[in-house]
C-alpha cells in the first residue's frame, strides 16, 4: 500500500472524484472541527450552527461566523489546494466535493467545486430567500440584514438542514461514477459525505484516503496515505511527484 500504488492507480483512471474536509485547510492555518484544537473542542456545535442558535441569538452567532471569516480572510491556499486546481485542469473528467466552506478550492483556482456544506462567502435572506456573495469582513453592520428588511444568515448548512438537494446529486453522480474516489483530510464523521466514499467503493472504484490519522474509511481503503494533504495531494497529483517520495509505504510516513 503505497504512493506509487495509489499513483498507478490514478494513471489507469477515466473518472476521478474527490472528497475534501477540514484536514485539507488545516495547513493554510484554519482549524478543523475535531482535532485537539477543533473548532468544535469545548463547546456544543449546535449553539452556533444550527436554526435554533440563529432564531434565539442572531448577533452571536454572526460574531462567531465574522471571527471565522476574519481567520479565513487572512490564510492562504496551500500546495495541496494547487495541486487540486492543477489535476482538474489536467484530467478530462474531475469532480471536486468539499465539505469546507472557506473557499480555500477556488482561491487556488480551482474551477468547479461542489460546496456541499455551503460558503462563509455566501449569505442568504431568512425573508425572501435571495442567496449572494457576501466577501466583506467585517462586515459593515451585524448581524446583517437584506434590502427586503429580513435578516440575512451565513450561507452555510448547519445542524439539522438538508443539503442542497441538486448538488447532493452531482456529489452522487460523481462519486458512482468515479473510478478513482480520493477522500483527503475528513474524519468521515458526518453524513451523507461520508457515504460517498461507501458509494465509490461499492462500484468497484480505487479510494484512497490522505489523512494524518486512521479513520472509518482507512480498513476498506485501497489505498491509506499517512500524511498531511500539503505533502500528499502534490505527491499523488502532480504529473512529476518530488523525488524519494514514490516508493515510500504509506505506514512509515
Ligand atoms: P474533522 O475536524 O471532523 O476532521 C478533520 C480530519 O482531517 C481528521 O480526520 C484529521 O485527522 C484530518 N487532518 C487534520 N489535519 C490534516 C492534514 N494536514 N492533512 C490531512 N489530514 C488532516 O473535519 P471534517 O471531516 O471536514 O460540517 O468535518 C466534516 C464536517 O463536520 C464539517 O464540514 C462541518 C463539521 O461539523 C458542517 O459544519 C455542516
Amino acid at each position: 500500500m503505497s504512493l506509487h500504488e495509489a499513483r498507478r492507480r490514478l494513471a489507469a483512471a477515466r473518472s476521478v472524484a474527490v472528497l475534501t474536509g477540514a484536514g485539507g485547510s488545516a495547513e493554510s492555518g484554519i482549524p478543523t472541527f475535531r482535532d485537539a484544537a477543533g473548532l468544535w473542542k469545548g463547546f456544543r456545535p449546535e449553539d452556533v450552527a444550527s436554526p435554533e442558535a440563529f432564531a434565539r441569538d442572531p448577533g452571536f452567532v454572526w460574531d462567531w461566523y465574522e471571527a471565522r471569516r476574519r481567520t479565513v480572510a487572512a490564510c492562504e491556499p496551500n500546495a495541496g489546494h494547487r495541486a487540486l486546481a492543477d489535476f482538474e485542469r489536467r484530467c478530462g473528467s474531475f469532480t471536486l466535493i468539499t465539505q469546507n466552506v472557506d473557499g480555500l478550492h477556488t482561491r487556488a483556482g480551482s474551477r468547479r467545486v461542489l460546496e456541499i456544506h455551503g460558503s462563509l462567502w455566501r449569505v442568504r435572506c431568512t425573508g425572501c430567500g435571495e442567496t449572494r456573495e457576501e466577501l466583506r469582513t467585517p462586515l459593515p453592520e451585524v448581524p446583517p440584514r437584506c434590502a427586503c428588511g429580513a435578516l440575512l444568515r451565513p450561507g452555510v448548512v448547519w445542524f439539522g438542514e438538508t443539503l442542497d438537494p441538486a448538488l447532493l446529486a452531482e456529489a452522487w453522480r460523481a462519486a458512482e461514477s468515479a473510478d478513482f474516489f480520493l477522500v483527503a483530510g475528513t474524519s468521515g464523521q458526518v453524513q451523507p459525505a461520508a457515504s460517498l466514499a461507501e458509494a465509490a467503493l461499492a462500484r468497484g472504484a480505487a479510494v484512497v484516503e490522505i489523512n494524518l490519522e486512521p479513520t472509518p474509511l482507512t480498513p476498506r481503503a485501497t489505498v491509506a496515505l499517512r500524511g498531511g494533504c500539503a505533502a500528499l495531494l502534490p505527491a499523488l497529483l502532480l504529473p512529476e511527484a518530488p523525488t524519494g517520495m514514490q516508493d515510500i509505504p504509506s505506514k512509515e510516513r
